[in-house]
């Protein structure tokens, strides 16, 4: 592969709109075949090396099942038994790395990691989660929003809680998709103000608000996640006391359209950000989102790897 034309996913803003368009599209066709039993092998002795520095139930199952149907493999590498977790730079490891895999896949803490390894491979990398954005569960969120309900575009969209990685990932999705995003946080937790500029510039609507109730009303998605992320785990007990207001309930969710969907990309904490009563009820669609990681990244890879500029 050409290092020139080498395509990185590393926010949702290194694809167009439209061919994030093509890629859900994409990811709905890869369902069938995978429902159907089709055997679909593009992706033959392809490598895929995934590096963990943080924990992960379905990033690390998606990403490997999927090379695993596409017909090629998944190397798991996680710091504590790697060099990267005893200081080589991230540079050398992606020279190193990029030369005998096909693609990279990180999750890690610092954004700018995952940057600095793009810029030194030789092949793709994607971000499997930074502590400043979580693109690929977006796919699978923006995929379960059109399989359930059509297009997202002039949608609301309402993220409660934590101004996070998921809620700036969701900042770049409604520049991308075209929705209106209502953010309510807690004072102190608002999300980057360069990553609300840049949507806003672009003609975005982001309204940032305190009230939960007020930014549910009218809504079409209601999407949280965890109070305290990974490497907050120090605050989770503070965090408890100044999000408790933020819990998306059945209450909220009146506040919300009758056919507004429930999103949470989980793992959840029942009776923290979410009750019961939502995310095990008929507005939740986790289960579907949970499953279209897996379809979502196989029409990722599948751009990143068999597109033509080799
Ligand atoms: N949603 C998500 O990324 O889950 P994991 O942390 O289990 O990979
Ligand atoms: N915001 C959470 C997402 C987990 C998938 C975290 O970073 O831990």
């Amino acid at each position: 592969m050409n290092i020139k034309n080498r395509r990185h996913f590393l926010t949702l803003k290194d694809l167009s709109s439209t061919e994030l368009e093509k890629l859900l599209q994409r990811s709905i066709e890869l369902k069938k075949i995978q429902h159907s039993g089709e055997i679909y092998e593009p992706l033959k002795n392809k490598v895929l090396g995934m590096i963990f520095e943080k924990s992960s139930t379905r990033t690390r199952v998606s990403f490997e099942a999927g090379m695993a149907q596409f017909g090629g493999s998944a190397i798991f590498l996680s710091s504590h038994d790697t060099q990267l977790g005893r200081g080589e730079p991230v540079e050398d490891s992606a020279r190193v790395l990029s030369s005998m895999v096909d693609a990279v896949m990180i999750r890690t803490f610092e954004h700018n990691k995952v940057e600095r390894f793009a810029e030194y491979s030789s092949v793709p990398v994607i971000n499997a989660l930074t502590d400043d954005y979580h693109p690929c569960q977006l796919l699978a969120d923006m995929q379960t929003y059109l399989e359930h309900r059509g297009s997202i575009q002039g949608k609301i969209v309402t993220w409660i809680g934590d101004g996070n990685n998921m809620c700036h990932s969701y900042i770049n999705a409604a520049q991308q998709f075209g929705f209106t995003l209502n953010i309510a946080t807690p004072d102190g937790f608002e999300p980057d103000s360069e990553i609300i500029n840049s949507a806003q510039n672009s003609g975005t609507t982001i309204n940032l608000m305190r009230d939960p109730l007020e930014a549910t009303t009218g809504s079409d998605l209601v999407v949280t996640d965890v109070w305290a992320s990974m490497g907050q785990e120090d605050e989770s007990a503070q965090r408890l006391k100044l999000f408790s207001n933020y819990q998306v309930n059945s209450k909220l969710m009146q506040q919300a359209n009758s056919e507004a969907l429930f999103m949470h990309c989980l793992p959840a904490h029942r009776g923290e950000e979410v009750s019961s009563s939502v995310i095990d009820g008929d507005q939740s669609v986790v289960w579907n989102e949970a499953e279209n990681r897996l379809h979502a990244q196989k029409a990722l890879l599948e751009l990143l790897l068999t597109s033509t500029d080799k």
